[in-house]
């Protein structure tokens, strides 16, 4: 067992070992025998619990949810099944995916009191102000199934289902009320990417006509998202679920942690960049030198990753999904370009190398939505689209963990010693 020994005092740490022989040592009674905690800014080296949900190698670029390898799901799967899975841990046999698929049509239709709410927002609030509120205000309409925890397991099937299904009709909902069109009501026989294209695009009396290369490229970009173990926002809701909050809350909180830049974020802000290289604001080289240079904290947007010290798988198979679909579909491919030569550009140069900085998953999904239509702005809604079978998963196994205790870090603090108070007068 390996032993840390500070200031005479000696512990013996267990070692934990996963199933995919991922070793890390318990060091939970540290403080209580020798007074010390340890100190991991970020968390960067932190394993902050045990999880049977989604396996990654990110040193050899390996993915797996619930062991199976993403590459197989991205090829074989569906949406729905993946969320299965995720949640469940295991590929439902043809009456569970049946059930499952008919309780996500049940739950599809929002209800009407949330037109006030869309109403209530100015007519360029970010959706994803709007997705983390309304899914918050979700669990206010449907008092049975606020308090997941009362042990009837329906409720949190209905919670979970009512949640995915609604993610997708609130996010179209907010673009058709953005744009000054009229919501469009699901259809009850469409599958689940499907009928959120038609949600988007549909306009009164002139359905919207789905190209399956489209609609596969959509449903590869949500299995993509599906999860990615202890990441900002997952581990956001982690922390909220661990406090006993419910479903709808500690989700909503997940979609708040996406939002920025460095997460969920980037899918928008690669092809903000992309699209200033391509209209000749700078050169890739000229850039690249500023990324280097950390210029203004200039960043190579979609390149580099906290577990990922290899490709991101997911980077790949969205790479190969956005040649095919832009070739097909004839458009955006002057974007693929820019982020072929900048790519190749980064790959070979030193700082990028030494540093074991890839493309990762938002490097093209960009490139990928917005050929298929989905304005800038709700790139990271369409990433929520996905992460929320993951979120529901990780708050899943954490609610029924009954040796779970709220997430409460410590810190070291640096600030000011004890002082005495001044009244105002006194004070220079
Ligand atoms: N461009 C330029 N330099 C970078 C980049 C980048 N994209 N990413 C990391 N570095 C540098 C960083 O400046 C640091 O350099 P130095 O050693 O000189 O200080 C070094 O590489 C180590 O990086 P780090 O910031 O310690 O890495 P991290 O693990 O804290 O951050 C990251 C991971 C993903 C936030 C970061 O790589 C990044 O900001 N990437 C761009 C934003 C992005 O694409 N985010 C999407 C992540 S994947 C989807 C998701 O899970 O959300």
């Amino acid at each position: 067992m390996p032993r840390i020994e500070i200031e005479n005092k000696v512990l013996s740490c267990p070692v934990i070992v996963g199933t995919e022989n991922e070793k890390a040592i318990d060091i939970s009674n540290l403080r209580a025998q020798t007074g010390y905690i340890t100190l991991d800014d970020s968390l960067a080296n932190t394993g902050s619990c045990k999880s049977s949900i989604t396996y990654i190698d990110g040193d050899k670029g390996v993915l797996r949810y619930r062991g199976y390898p993403i590459e197989q799901l991205a090829e074989k799967s569906s949406f729905t099944e993946t969320a299965y899975l995720i949640i469940y841990g295991k590929l439902p046999n043809e009456s569970e995916y049946q059930n499952f698929s008919n309780l996500l049509t049940e739950q599809q239709i929002l209800h009407e009191g949330f037109r006030h709410h869309f109403e209530g927002f100015p007519n360029n609030a970010h959706p994803m102000a709007m997705l983390s509120a309304m899914i918050n205000a979700m669990g206010c309409y449907q008092s049975d199934l606020y308090d997941e925890r009362s042990g009837e397991t329906s409720n949190f099937d209905k919670s979970a289902a009512q949640l995915i299904s609604q993610v997708r009709t609130i996010a179209a909902a907010a673009y058709k009320m953005s744009i000054g069109q009229p919501m469009v009501y699901p259809y009850p026989n469409k599958r689940y990417a499907e009928n959120f294209l038609h949600m988007m695009f549909s306009l009164p009396n002139q359905p919207y006509e789905v190209d399956p290369l489209v609609l596969h490229a959509l449903t590869l970009f949500l299995i993509l998202h599906v999860d990615h173990e202890q990441n900002c926002s997952t581990s956001t809701v982690r922390l909220v679920a661990s406090s006993g909050a419910n479903l709808h809350a500690s989700c909503s909180a997940g979609v708040c942690a996406l939002w920025g830049r460095l997460h969920g974020g980037a899918n928008q802000a690669v092809v903000e960049m992309l699209t200033k290289i391509k209209n000749a604001d700078y050169t890739v080289k000229d850039f690249i030198e500023k990324v280097k240079n950390k210029e203004g904290g200039a960043k190579l947007m979609g390149f580099g990753h906290r577990v990922y010290k290899n490709y991101d798988p997911r980077a790949k198979i969205l790479q190969n999904a956005a040649y095919k679909l832009l070739k097909t579909l004839g458009k955006g491919d002057e974007l693929l370009e820019v982020a072929h030569e900048l790519s190749e550009f980064a790959l070979q140069d030193d700082y990028f190398i030494e540093r074991k900085l890839y493309p990762n998953v938002d490097f093209y999904s960009g490139i990928i939505l917005q050929a298929i239509g989905i304005p800038l702005n709700m790139f990271t809604v369409m990433f929520a689209i996905g992460r929320m079978p993951g979120w529901i998963a990780h708050w899943k196994e954490i609610t029924e963990n009954t040796k779970q205790r709220i997430y409460r870090p410590r810190q070291i603090y640096v600030g000011e010693t004890h002082r005495n108070y001044i009244p105002l007068e006194e004070r220079l």
